[in-house]
């Protein structure tokens, strides 16, 4: 079979159950993660490429590799691997349209001295979260706001690439009005590089949603969107509780269209604007 571009015999990838224990608990104490038992399909996949790459025979020697020399670079390697990276520009619309419609226009009068306004994509991904929130701000006519929009993932590798601003013709055809396309993107070769004027705006780090997030804010909004769904109960009431001491008065938090917040009273009020749910930070 070929993943990735590389040749791997699947016989060689079947992996014993406690090198497969050993692996859910790499992922899961180095990002939260929860990967179920039945994820075996997942873990061949998605370290196909590592074992051809390191001339390995199979996942059981990657895990052998990875207890015998604790080598730090390739551990990182197999734990970025089985992060999830999916994203595309202006994913769930319906967040947009709220933004714009009520979001955008309370802002607009209430930080009409200041025009400073601070967003947050916190699982950003390869970075179309944040850049599709640059454009609509441009598009709302704030280009001579201070506004700033931090992006922020747990994967270096994500992070490389949204910060190079490049993509596929693939990726510019999801959910990319041709418009939008056209006014803010330059074509070189076979892709599609974002204008300065959409990038300024953005700004990349890495960051574990787990760790204490207080000195980030305070946001007026905060894009956590199909993240949650890969933590366990815990860990998600945790963050929940951390990002609504991020948000300002107010602020908005916005979660993946098929996800729900419970037990939050507390920190957030649920609305719904349009086809969105918002939580408003109490
Ligand atoms: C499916 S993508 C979501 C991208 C974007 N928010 C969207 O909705 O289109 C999930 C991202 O969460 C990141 N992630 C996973 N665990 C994380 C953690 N503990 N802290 C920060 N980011 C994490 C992954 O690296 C991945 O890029």
């Amino acid at each position: 079979m070929t993943v990735g571009g590389w040749n791997v015999s699947s016989s060689s990838i079947a992996i014993q159950s406690e090198n497969y224990r050993f692996l859910q608990e790499q992922v899961y104490s180095h990002t939260g993660i929860v990967l179920e038992d039945d994820k075996q399909y997942l873990f061949e996949c998605r370290l196909a490429p590592i074992v051809s790459q390191l001339g390995l025979g199979s996942i059981n020697d990657l895990c052998a590799l990875l207890r015998e020399s604790r080598e730090a670079e390739v551990g990182c390697q197999v734990v970025e691997a089985m992060t999830t990276n999916e994203t595309y520009f202006f994913r769930d619309p319906a967040h947009y349209d709220a933004i714009r419609s009520v979001l955008l226009p309370r802002l607009k009068q209430e930080r009409r001295d200041t025009r400073k306004l601070r967003f947050w994509s916190a699982a950003a991904s390869t970075g179309q979260e944040a850049y599709s929130l640059s454009m609509a701000l441009l598009e709302e006519g704030l280009s001579d706001w201070n506004i700033q929009i931090l992006a922020t993932d747990i994967s270096s590798r994500v992070l490389d690439r949204a910060r190079g601003a490049c993509f596929q013709q693939i990726e510019v055809n999801r959910g990319l009005p041709a418009a939008l396309l056209v006014k803010y993107f330059n074509r070189s070769g076979l892709v599609w590089q974002l204008s300065e004027a959409v990038r300024r705006l953005v700004h990349f780090e890495k960051l574990d949603l787990r760790q204490s997030m207080a000195a980030l804010g305070p946001f007026d909004l905060v894009f956590c969107r199909n993240v949650m769904i890969y933590f366990d109960a815990e860990t998600k009431q945790k963050i929940l509780k951390e990002l609504h001491v991020t948000l300002s008065s107010g602020g908005w938090l916005m979660l993946g269209g098929s996800e729900t917040a419970f037990d939050i009273e507390e920190w957030f009020e649920r609305q719904t604007i349009g086809n969105a749910i918002v939580y408003v930070a109490r």
